[in-house]
Formats: structure tokens, C-alpha cells, sequence
């Protein structure tokens, strides 16, 4: 049975949730992840990315995890995760796939992507084909603007963007990563799986050279900096006399 991310009341009270999948290893890694922040609670977020590295979901162990090492109630990182469409209630596949259907991608055949997949998929918006974490699994996703409109209509596997995309090259990019393949994004880095992209969210490059190399810009992400240039506009430049609010005690 899938794993829901649900906690009963008695779990609560008498904290009997196991979190031994989390090793020495992940523990460290949280204490370092902990070590960037003032005040420690303000490491959650990555916190729950680094979760998600070692599940590939936030689970009830995940949270008490986060709870136990980060000083909160439960109820607290409970909130946070189920805030946040980022963190997984349930096992996500190999690659997760997110097709934008926000306005413009929509307009220009996000929703043909979408459901063309979901057709193929047999799945819905965070339905899973195949077991979860296993090679060629899929856990597709309809997502909101995904900040590239200018590539319109988009999608992400693992957060890397697949831009101006048809139903037809969809369809071939995902039946690439059931057969275990992993197509080149058109821009950034080469293309990992789910839990490495969590782990890089969580703040860890294991590989930072191989990480940072790929295009990042395109001509028509650039266009209106290059206009601006052209036309002598510039933006008022931070004062250097500005005062900063002080740094808050580490708690
Ligand atoms: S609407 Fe799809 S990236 Fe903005």
C-alpha cells in the first residue's frame, strides 16, 4: 500500500513514528544544512528537499524528522509540507514530470501535453506509472507558470526544462524515460532523476562542474536586457550606505 502522508493522534502524542531510514549519514547532512541559518527552523525548507532525496517523498517519518532535528511540533512542519506543491505526499517515480498549463502554455498546447501523457500514463495529476523509484517510473504532474513563458508551452522533468514543446515530442521524451533513457534538456545541466534533483534542492552539488555546465540563456530570455543596454536604461543601484537589520541570536 502506498505510504499517505497522514498522522494518527496517538503517533503524535507519544512520538512512535520511526525515523531510522534517516541515517548518520542524512543527519550530518541536515546538521551542515542547519549550519547555514541564524535561527534553525529557517532551514526547513531544504530540510524537507533532503527528506525527499533519501524517500523520494515527505513521509510521517520525514516530518518527525524534520520536527525532532529542527525543534518543532509535527503540526508545524506538517504545515509547511502540505503547503508547498515542491514536496510529495505520496512516492514519486524516477522522474517526475511537470507540464505547465498556466495561461500561455495552455493557450499555445499545454493542455493537448498534459493530457496526451495522461492518456499514455494512465495517470492523473500526481498519478505514478510503474513503482515508484523505479527506473522508467513516472509521476506526472500539471503545473502552474514555470517561469519560462517565452518558450511556451513548456514542461520540467526533474525541475530541468523540455521548452517549446508539441504533444508528438512529449510523448517521445517521456516513452525516452520509461525505456530508461534520459533526453538532454534544452537548457541547464544533463538530466538526473528526482531524488538527485531533491538532494541539489537540499543545497548539495556532488558533482558542481558537471552540475553548472549547459546553456542557461536564450536569445529570447536575454532580449529585453539587451534592449535596455542598446537604449542606456539602468536601474538605480543599491546605496552603499544602506542599513541593514542586525542578524538574530542562532537558536
Ligand atoms: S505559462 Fe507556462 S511557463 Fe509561464
Amino acid at each position: 500500500m502506498t505510504e499517505q502522508f497522514e498522522f494518527t493522534t496517538t503517533e503524535e502524542q507519544t512520538g512512535t513514528v520511526d525515523t531510522s531510514v534517516f541515517g548518520e549519514e542524512t543527519r550530518a547532512e541536515a546538521r551542515q544544512i542547519i549550519a547555514r541559518y541564524p535561527e534553525s527552523r529557517s532551514a526547513l525548507l531544504p530540510m524537507l528537499h533532503l527528506v525527499q532525496s533519501v524517500q523520494g517523498h515527505v513521509s510521517p517519518a520525514g516530518v518527525q524528522f524534520c520536527a525532532d532535528e529542527l525543534a518543532l511540533s509535527v503540526a508545524e512542519v506538517s504545515a509547511v509540507a502540505t503547503f508547498y506543491t515542491m514536496y510529495k505526499r505520496k512516492p514519486c517515480g524516477q522522474h517526475l514530470v511537470s507540464v505547465c498549463t498556466n495561461t500561455m502554455c495552455a493557450a499555445l498546447g499545454g493542455d493537448a501535453i498534459y493530457r496526451t501523457l495522461g492518456e499514455h500514463l494512465g495517470v492523473g495529476h500526481e498519478g505514478t506509472a510503474g513503482e515508484p523509484g523505479t527506473e522508467g517510473s513516472i509521476t506526472l504532474e500539471h503545473a502552474e507558470c514555470l517561469a519560462a513563458c517565452d518558450f511556451a508551452p513548456v514542461l520540467q522533468v526533474n525541475y530541468e526544462y523540455y521548452d517549446n514543446q508539441t504533444p508528438e515530442q512529449a510523448l517521445e521524451l517521456v516513452e525516452a524515460l520509461q525505456r530508461g533513457e534520459k533526453p538532454k534538456p534544452t537548457r541547464g545541466p544533463e538530466l538526473s532523476d528526482f531524488r538527485s534533483a531533491e538532494r541539489q534542492l537540499a543545497g548539495f552539488f556532488d558533482d558542481l562542474d558537471e552540475t553548472v555546465t549547459g546553456p542557461s540563456l536564450a536569445t529570447e530570455t536575454v532580449r529585453g536586457a539587451e534592449l535596455a543596454r542598446e537604449r542606456g536604461w539602468t536601474a538605480p543601484s543599491m546605496p552603499d550606505d544602506a542599513e541593514l537589520p542586525p542578524l538574530p541570536e542562532k537558536k
